[in-house]
């Protein structure tokens, strides 16, 4: 396809459009072509338009409409149009508009007469409502298998870390000591979630807005349910007016891939620190690494760094398309054709850093030394103190927490971790403590008895690998 922009000048036409010019005495200026023209960008869904041609052609000749002469020339005409432009060698006219007109133009130009005849029983309204709709749903379709391949990728680093100890945190501060395995399956839990509004928004959208027509439907005798089937609709739109004007599907779209690049963003972040010197708990593959030119040093994170900085124009895409829709009345508005390049964008870059997480996750390895070492310091294992003067000694949990808050300090002023205190120094702070407390110290016993359902023991993370496992098969 010739990717023309869509203010370039027009190519031929010099008087009124030939579509609609039937009342018009002058052509456009060329700031109105400008400005007007969708070409530039909506030949994306050219082939979406001519697979719902073909579907309304031969709605059109089943229900007798037209006969069935014109009909196969349609057809074949339609097909040498789409092989025309997947060889590149159509000639997109910004005088034509869309991708709807320079479709039909063409058409007529190789079939004549019967090129006219197509437009029977339908509008553009509902011509781009249906492209737009199919555009989509590819996109929804192709989310929903990158989404799987992350969530494979993710399984696969919690499979080879469910027992690998590392910091969790809260507020940044070393919190508790979890496992490898648990971090990775929460992104699970997050894409899993995005996985399942892709899917939930591709159900809701699939109604046809094809034979809706320009908004009040039509008097000629179409059959609605032909043409939903013929493009893998669930069935017809209910309302001609809702059909032409509405654009849920690209919001809805937009939004859930607003979400999903949020997640992106967030595991981006943690990346950028865990890859960083003062952390080293990930190091990333070179594939997915930059250099630097004057420091020789540097290995950056820089395709983190852009699906972190994705969100950005993802949830613009979001906003602007809200903003667009937000004041239109019924039914269709020539404000809608900016839904697209929106939508294109937003598309094109989730796409995109969808497949470079799933690429630097399958990479990249977790430092087991690093992640050990960390987990370790920061008094992680305080809770599990506290805890054990509860279940042990039997202590209110308040009293327990500032007896270990005690303890804390203690060995931070002494520059050691909690389980380097002495026996002694700890029953100087409460003389019941017995050399059991030392057991619930190491961080493995830490993260193994956080056994609740949802947790972090090794046995907890397994069963929610296997859990995930069994739900994409
Ligand atoms: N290019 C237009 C769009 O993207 C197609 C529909 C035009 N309809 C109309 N009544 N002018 O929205």
């Amino acid at each position: 396809m010739t990717d023309k922009p869509a203010n370039a000048p027009s190519d031929h036409q010099d008087g009124a459009n030939q579509m609609w010019g039937g009342r018009f005495a002058a052509g456009p200026d060329a700031i109105m072509e400008a400005i007007n023209a969708s070409i530039g960008f909506d030949q994306r869904m050219a082939s979406q338009d001519i697979a719902g041609s073909r579907a309304h052609a031969a709605m059109l000749g089943t229900t007798g409409i037209l006969n069935d002469k014109d009909v196969e020339v349609i057809r074949k005409g339609l097909l040498t149009v789409l092989s025309e432009i997947e060889g590149g060698t159509f000639r997109f006219s910004t005088a034509l508009e869309d991708i709807h007109m320079n479709v039909e133009a063409r058409l007529k130009e190789i079939i004549g007469e019967p090129a006219g005849r197509l437009h029977t029983g339908r509008s553009r309204n509902d011509q781009v409502a249906t492209d737009f709709k199919l555009w989509v749903r590819d996109q929804f379709d192709a989310a929903e298998g990158a989404l799987v391949s992350l969530i494979h990728a993710l399984l696969e680093q919690a499979e080879t870390g469910a027992d690998w100890v590392m910091p969790g945190f809260t507020h940044l501060q070393t919190a508790q000591p979890v496992t490898w395995g648990h971090h990775m399956m929460a992104y699970v839990e997050m894409f899993g979630r995005d996985l399942n509004r892709v899917r939930d928004a591709r159900a809701r959208m699939n109604e046809s807005p094809l034979g809706a027509a320009a908004l009040a439907g039509t008097s000629f005798p179409i059959d609605r349910d032909v043409t939903a089937k013929a493009l893998g609709f669930d069935r017809p739109s209910a309302n001609s007016l809702d059909a032409v004007s509405d654009r849920d599907f690209a919001l809805d779209f937009l939004s859930t891939a607003s979400i999903c690049a949020m997640h992106l963003s967030r595991f981006a972040e943690e990346l950028v620190i865990w890859s960083s010197a003062q952390f080293r708990f990930v190091t990333l593959s070179d594939r997915f690494s930059t250099g630097s030119s004057i420091m020789p040093q540097k290995k950056n994170p820089d395709a983190a760094e852009l699906i972190r900085a994705k969100v950005g124009r993802i949830f613009g895409a979001n906003t602007a398309l809200m903003m667009v829709m937000k004041g239109l009345p019924l039914a269709y508005s020539k404000d809608m054709q900016e839904d697209k390049e929106q939508v294109f964008d937003a598309a094109d870059n989730w796409m995109l850093a969808l497949a470079a997480m799933d690429g630097m996750v399958r990479d990249m390895s977790a430092n087991r030394e690093s992640l050990a070492a960390a987990a370790g310091s920061g008094f992680s294992t305080a809770t599990d103190l506290a805890d054990w003067l509860v279940r042990v000694l039997g202590l209110p949990f308040r009293d327990a927490h500032h007896i270990t808050g005690s303890l804390v300090a203690m060995a931070e002023a002494a520059g050691c971790d909690l389980p380097d205190l002495t026996l002694d120094q700890m029953k100087s702070v409460h003389s019941d403590i017995t050399a059991d407390v030392f057991d619930v110290l190491s961080v493995e016993n830490s993260v193994a008895s956080r056994t609740s359902y949802g947790g972090t023991a090794p046995a907890q993370v397994r069963a929610q690998i296997a859990r995930w496992q069994e739900m994409l098969t």
